[in-house]
């Protein structure tokens, strides 16, 4: 496998981890990017993705080759494509970064190639749209190149679980391909690789495992609303229902999902499923839930400040969080940008910090950024679940809105200070 070379086409979250992988198990590897500035940043050893352990990777690899020119895929055998699969503005999804990836595969393809999608994509994508684009180089799939699928489960800021050692499953077009995409992902986890009997399995495995995790958020947050009317702490009923050691999975309400994955993913099975001639009223409305958070979050902020006699118009308030998830500088999809922009309409004397993102932040520092009547926390970055309850006070903070129900509310409440929570 080793005499192997290999191209990873996308160099972004899931591409860029699997990129040092590959070099790291000995794969002479190569990176192809429509970026220049991504490519010049990774082969300077520098990481465009704000991660520790990707930082640390980049810049002990030497040698990293990546690039714009798409002949390198002539010089490799084991071609991984890991591009964006976004939705549009209707929620349907945009395969143009995929489609435009597999033409640029298309015309450098050789015979006993094997082509690998890892990007997301509803049942059906790898087959019906991946298969034709790669034929038009007059090769034929499972004859002459061979097809795969593979899902990325990267969780980015996960300490336990990584490229390295997540489990792996693969789905392929013919058993030679199967035996040759497991022989590869075998080379390079440290964990199994599950061979599945198609294409759209894989494809669907992916997309599954998303939609769970929207669902049971989706449903804590309906609690989570539910509970707030009858004063109930949602955050101490999930404490008590963990505590059955078995059928119950914490999951967690919060202002907003967002990323490039679970705000995303359902949408792609919502929409094949259509074309099918199946409505996914469960999917559909667990997005619909979620979607609703910012905007919740929002009354939050109305509610708190009504309890000072203030409104949201000319009040001081402070995001503070702009990334979808703590520890991260990842803004796609991200809920504080919804808040933010309802925040703005209503007239907010508004400042933004998220010290993983000082570009868009509008205040250097966190102590600046607590200058203000009302915070409203959005994500759940070390740095902001360490505010004391007294640093508040000190700081003449009157309402806490708490989209991620992260802060000592006991301590807060005992200041004075009105806190709402996400249920709490
Ligand atoms: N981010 C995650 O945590 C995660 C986890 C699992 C799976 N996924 C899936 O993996 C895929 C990639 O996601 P990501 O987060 O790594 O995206 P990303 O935006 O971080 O990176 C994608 C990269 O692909 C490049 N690109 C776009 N079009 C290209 C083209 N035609 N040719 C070559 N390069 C191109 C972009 O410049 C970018 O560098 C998506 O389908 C996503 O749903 C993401």
């Amino acid at each position: 496998m080793l005499n192997k070379r290999v191209c990873i086409v996308g160099l972004g979250y899931v591409g860029l981890p699997l990129l040092c992988l590959s070099m790291e198990k000995g794969y002479e590897t190569y990176g192809l990017d429509i970026s220049n500035e991504r490519v010049e940043l990774i082969n300077n050893g520098i990481s465009p993705i704000k991660d520790k352990f990707l930082e640390e990777r980049l810049k002990k690899l030497k040698d990293v080759e990546a690039t714009t020119d798409s002949s390198v895929l002539k010089k490799s055998d084991i071609i991984i494509i890991c591009v964006p699969t976004p939705i549009d503005a209707q929620y349907n999804p945009n395969l143009k970064p995929l489609q435009s990836a597999a033409k640029t595969v298309s015309k450098e393809l050789k015979k006993g190639d094997l082509i690998v999608v890892e990007s997301t994509v509803f049942p059906g994508t790898t087959e019906e749209i991946i298969k034709p684009i790669l034929e038009e180089s007059g090769l034929k799939a499972g004859k002459d190149f061979y097809l795969a699928y593979c899902p990325e489960r990267v969780d980015p800021g996960n300490k336990k679980w990584n490229v390295n050692n997540l489990p792996r499953v693969v789905g392929a077009l013919s058993s030679e391909g199967l035996k040759q995409a497991a022989d590869f992902y075998g080379s390079i986890t440290s964990s199994d690789v599950l061979e599945l009997n198609s294409v759209k399995a894989a494809e669907a495995t992916k997309i599954m495992e998303n939609t769970f995790r929207d669902i049971n958020i989706a449903f804590v947050n309906e609690m989570a609303k539910s509970f707030d009317m009858m004063g109930i702490d949602i955050t101490e009923v999930i404490k008590g229902a963990s505590t059955k050691p078995f059928a119950f999975m914490p999951h967690w309400p919060g202002c907003g999902v967002g990323g490039h994955c679970i705000k995303v993913d359902p949408y792609y099975l919502i929409s094949k499923a259509k074309e099918n001639g199946f409505t996914h009223r469960f999917l559909n409305l667990a997005r619909e839930i979620n979607n609703s958070m910012p905007h919740y979050t929002v009354n939050k902020v109305i509610e708190g400040l009504n309890e000072i006699d203030k409104s949201v118009k000319d009040t001081k308030i402070t995001v503070l969080g702009l990334a979808y998830k703590g520890g991260v500088d990842d803004i796609r999809e991200s809920p504080a940008l919804e808040i933010i922009d309802e925040l703005k309409k209503l007239g907010a004397d508004l400042n933004i910090f998220d010290p993983y993102i000082p570009e868009k932040s509008t205040v250097k520092d966190l102590n600046e950024a607590l200058n203000a009547d009302c915070i409203v926390i959005a994500t759940d970055h070390p740095e902001f679940k360490s505010i004391k309850p007294v640093e508040l006070k000190e700081k003449g903070i009157k309402v806490v809105i708490d989209g991620k129900n992260c802060l000592d509310k006991k301590g807060i409440v005992s200041f004075g200070i009105v806190y709402k929570g996400i249920g709490r």
